[in-house]
């Protein structure tokens, strides 16, 4: 069975959005949440568009704990605690370590894995007291397994190795409350974030027609396949993984 009620962190842009999509179009009821507000507001639109005529958006900076606390509360008002949650929301800040002001770190560290930890604790509130089990699927990164010479990658590869040890944790934690916790690993995805340094999408392109053995870069809607079957009842078994949907970057 597909999910009833999702909701999305990061839903304004890329993989959030296709997934947002994609449990729209199958009938979910949805939620958007993003900082960027209008990002989810016309996420949110494109939803209702695509099957689900009370999609919302709700503004939420995952890194903040009012901020999620209040937005989780918006998303029960509009559509209903959610029965499964993407835990997706990511920056990345690159640079030489030598040189990396600390509070780019934290920014980081605040947005990728305290927000997913916020984010996850007040579903799995909410999952926990609902008593009908659930799925969480959080977004780690090949990042948190494999380094990237030269990228400067260090503070986002700290953060999403953090993801991952919490998915595997918490996993075991919620296990007995039929609450499943996976991650998906994408691979180079052509998002917005591909970019946001100012790099050159040909040339990411053409790099990965070489370094990925599938030869191209991923689709958001080819990483919100997996993300929706491990939302869904499809994966009823599956919890404390990491489904990897990176071309065989990392094979
Ligand atoms: P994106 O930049 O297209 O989307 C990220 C979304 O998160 C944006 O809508 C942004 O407004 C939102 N966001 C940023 N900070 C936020 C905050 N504090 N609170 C709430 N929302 C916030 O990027 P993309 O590629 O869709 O990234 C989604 C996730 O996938 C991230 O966790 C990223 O680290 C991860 N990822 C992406 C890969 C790629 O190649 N695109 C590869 C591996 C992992």
């Amino acid at each position: 069975m597909w999910p009833e009620t999702v909701a999305v962190t990061g839903a304004g842009s890329g993989i959030g959005r296709a997934v947002l999509l994609a449990a729209a179009s199958r009938g979910a009821r949805v939620a958007a949440l993003d900082v960027d507000e209008s990002a989810a507001t016309a996420a949110a639109a494109a939803a209702r568009a695509a099957g689900a005529p009370d999609a919302v958006a709700v503004a939420c900076d995952v890194s903040s704990e009012a901020s999620v606390a209040t937005a989780f509360a918006a998303v029960a008002d509009a559509v209903g605690d959610p029965s499964a949650v993407f835990a997706n929301a990511g920056i990345e800040v690159n640079g030489s370590l030598h040189e990396f002001p600390a509070a780019d770190w934290e920014r980081v560290v605040a947005v990728n894995l305290v927000g997913v930890f916020l984010t996850c604790r007040e579903a799995l509130r909410r999952l926990v007291a609902a008593g009908r089990g659930g799925s969480v699927v959080c977004t780690s990164s090949p990042a948190a397994f494999v380094g990237h010479s030269g990228g400067g990658n260090s503070a986002y590869a700290a953060s999403k190795g953090g993801v991952s040890a919490f998915v595997r944790s918490a996993a075991l934690d919620y296990a007995p409350h039929g609450i499943r916790v996976n991650a998906v690993v994408p691979g180079a995805t052509e998002t917005a974030m591909l970019t946001a340094g100012g790099a050159d999408l040909d040339r990411i392109r053409a790099a990965a027609a070489t370094q990925v053995p599938l030869g191209r870069l991923g689709r958001p809607d080819e990483v919100a396949a997996a993300v929706l079957w491990l939302l869904s009842d499809e994966s009823s078994y599956v919890t404390g993984s990491h489904l990897v949907c990176d071309g065989g970057l990392m094979a």
